[in-house]
């Protein structure tokens, strides 16, 4: 026998109305991107990164915008009422309807809420505020869940959006691995290095848009700036004539970006030769660097090989494989190439595989006249042998 429950209305899913989430727009056009165009009322969206990546300058500078219009309450756990300030005004902010609270304790923050009733609460971060209902010490992924439960339980109540600032440590999960991710909204990253370098807001969840979006900015004296056309500052930058460099067009949701990357590879006396790399997945460099030397007779026992990917970028896509062997050979070789771009997936037998985005990799190539793109598909290089011999370098013996 079953116990009866309370008894629930059903409802023919036909019949549920839909009323679209209206979205407002942050002010921000790189955030906008990753949204899906605005904040939905009532969400509680995650903003990750590591330490010093710029999440507190993004979320004031956020916050500014928003306050524009609205209301906005900063609560800083981490950072003090006259620090934010200071930031502020390095930013040149000023807006009448953005209050800032320094205090961790989640209940008190709640209740300034609802004395304001901001249309954005910000908390940063999520890891520095406690609530009196859970034990264990801040940052504890009992306090994280539970303090973040609080949070979202107020959105979806008041329809106040709240975004959580995440540090994430270099293992790359925020404290209570994915709990955060599975509770909120919508998830996004905010990653890069350097002073000057990109930085790049990527969207891994979100339940009211597509996600792979990327929104771009550069770190300045001023903050962070939008760079709507991020290719033309890598193009802009690209030094042609330097060996051990070619282009490549990075594909993500709707955007399509060109990243340089560079390889310099130098004769060691090592008995161990150094490896390094950055931007890219160390794992598929080095078996790159095995395919290189077993179908492309390229010697790299006796070399140093360092591999990185200009402005902080880190891709993913294996696609990235042809442009990282063929900057490799080129600086091998020690020959520049001229202004190249190259994309293809490069196979164990060293055969090139077709990529996805094809021709989205090529009209996103072909805005800068390069001089020479090398490509897998139709009519394209099918092996690395040729993909050499067509970027004018040599192939040792197979
Ligand atoms: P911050 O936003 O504090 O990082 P997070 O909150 O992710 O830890 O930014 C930290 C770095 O950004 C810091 O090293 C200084 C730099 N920065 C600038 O280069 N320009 C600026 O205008 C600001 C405010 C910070
Ligand atoms: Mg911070």
């Amino acid at each position: 026998m079953v116990a009866a429950g309370p008894s629930l209305q059903t409802q023919v899913l036909s019949e549920v109305s839909v009323s679209g989430k209206p979205r407002t727009p942050t002010g921000i056009g790189e955030v906008d991107r990753v949204l899906g165009g605005g904040f939905v009322g009532g969400s509680v969206v995650l903003v990750g990164g590591e330490p010093g990546v710029g999440k507190s300058t993004l979320l004031l500078q956020l916050a500014a915008q928003v306050a524009d219009q609205g209301s906005v309450l900063l609560a800083s756990a981490e950072e003090s009422a006259s620090q934010v300030a200071l930031r502020a005004t390095r930013l040149g902010l000023n807006a009448p309807g953005l209050r800032v609270v320094a205090d961790g304790r989640v209940e008190a923050v709640l209740s300034a809420c609802v004395e304001n009733m901001p249309d954005l609460l910000i908390i940063d971060s999520i890891q520095t505020v406690t609530t009196a209902d859970a034990e264990g010490s801040a940052g504890g992924v009992v306090q994280v869940r539970e303090s973040a439960g609080r949070f979202i339980e107020f959105a979806k109540r008041t329809g106040t959006v709240v975004a959580l600032v995440g540090h994430v440590t270099k293992e790359g999960s925020i404290a209570g691995p994915k709990t955060l991710e599975h509770m909120v909204d919508v998830v996004m990253y905010l990653e890069g290095e350097g002073d000057g370098g990109l930085r790049l807001l990527r969207s891994l969840k979100n339940r009211y848009g597509s996600v792979n979006q990327v929104g771009v900015f550069t770190m300045g004296d001023v903050g962070l700036d939008e760079v709507p056309d991020p290719s033309g500052v890598l193009v802009e930058a690209h030094r042609a004539g330097a060996s051990g460099t070619v282009l490549f067009p990075m594909v993500e949701g709707r955007r399509s970006m060109l990243c340089e990357v560079q390889a310099l590879v130098v004769q060691t006396v090592l008995p161990q030769p150094r490896r390094s790399v950055k931007g890219l997945d160390g794992a598929r460099v080095h078996q790159l660097l095995a395919v290189l030397e077993r179908h492309a007779g390229v010697q790299l026992v006796k070399a140093d090989v360092h591999v990185n990917v200009v402005g902080g970028v880190r891709l993913k896509d294996p696609a990235v494989d042809l442009a990282v062997a063929l900057a490799i050979v080129s600086s091998v070789q020690d020959r520049p190439l001229p202004l190249t771009a190259a994309w293809g997936e490069v196979g164990l037998t060293g055969e090139i595989r077709t990529a996805t985005h094809g021709e989205r990799r090529q009209e996103e190539a072909s805005r800068f006249d390069p001089e020479l793109v090398v490509r897998p598909g139709k009519g394209g290089i099918r092996t690395l042998h040729e993909a050499l011999l067509e970027a004018g370098l040599t192939p040792g013996r197979r």
